[in-house]
């Protein structure tokens, strides 16, 4: 079966068989038996176990599976509908766990529309998740600074919290192509970092133009979660940049909570790859 992918020694076309990915040099690569398959080149593993850890990946998995972000998941899946065309392919570049790869491919199919899509992450704690999720999306082991997909062969890509390889979103986007870059509003998760700081900073909101690409609109998501217990509480924490650079004065009274209500806050950034 034709793949998304691309040979990540040789560049050319990957077959999509039952156990492996074969390009036609007779380079090939395993599925694991969760379903994806790893691209990442030994000399580009910086680590051992790149990316996500498990511990990370299980309490991410635990707070999406609860649906606090269902908003986020819904914008995106209405703008996948506005934009995307009867037959697109689509890339979810740092896509984690897929949840929201899952519901844009599954919003589309629902419409009648025939997507095909990928998803890479440097974690393969995440990746099995993610290939458990929706197995009509392919996942591989990669990094978004070298995607392992063809030039010009994505129509819409999506980059959700992850970061952010420009020169790759835009060598591997079609002229025309569609780039949905989400990033934390202003108050983001505000209740949550007066909790953990005692001077909490508001997220500065800005326009970002890039070069080469064009900005169609941006998308507000608000609203605000209740999480129920402490394990959702911590789940949350663990899934933000405040896990590494919080004092523990500030993880002291996290962790003497029983229940948060929080702001939750989302930007989507809809632009568009010029046509030259
Ligand atoms: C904040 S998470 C967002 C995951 C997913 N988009 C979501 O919102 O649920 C960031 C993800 O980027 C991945 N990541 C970090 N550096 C990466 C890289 N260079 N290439 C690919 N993925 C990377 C991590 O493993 C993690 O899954
Ligand atoms: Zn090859």
């Amino acid at each position: 079966m034709k793949s998304m992918f691309r040979c990540p020694v040789c560049g050319g076309p990957l077959d999509k068989q039952e156990a492996r990915y074969l390009c036609p040099a007779g380079h090939s690569f395993d599925r694991a038996a969760a379903g994806y398959v790893h691209l990442l080149p030994a000399n580009k593993m910086h680590s051992k176990d790149p990316g996500d850890d498990k511990g990370m990946a299980t309490a991410r998995n635990r707070f999406l599976s609860g649906d606090y972000y269902a908003p986020l998941r819904d914008a995106l899946a209405a703008l996948a509908l506005k934009y995307c065309p009867e037959h697109p392919a689509i890339l979810d570049a740092g896509c984690g766990e897929g949840y929201y790869s899952a519901a844009l491919f599954q919003a589309l199919e629902a419409q009648g529309r025939t997507p095909v899509m990928a998803g890479v992450d440097l974690s393969k704690h995440a990746l099995r998740r993610a290939a458990k999720r929706e197995n009509s999306i392919e996942f591989a082991v990669a990094s978004v600074y070298d995607l392992p997909v063809a030039d010009q062969s994505a129509d819409l890509l999506v980059n959700c919290f992850s970061p952010l390889a420009l020169e790759e979103f835009l060598r591997v986007l079609r002229p025309g192509g569609l780039y949905f870059y989400v990033v934390p509003g202003q108050r983001h998760l505000w209740e949550l970092k007066e909790i953990l700081y005692d001077e909490p900073y508001l997220n500065t909101e800005k326009l970002t133009p890039y070069e080469g690409l064009s900005y169609l609109e941006v998308v507000p998501v608000d609203g605000t979660i209740q999480l129920p217990d402490p394990q959702t509480i911590s789940d949350l924490f663990q899934m933000t940049p405040y896990f590494w650079k919080t004092p523990k004065s500030g993880k002291d009274r996290l962790d003497a909570l029983t229940t948060l209500t929080t702001t939750i806050s989302f930007r989507i950034h809809v632009f568009r790859k010029d046509t030259l």
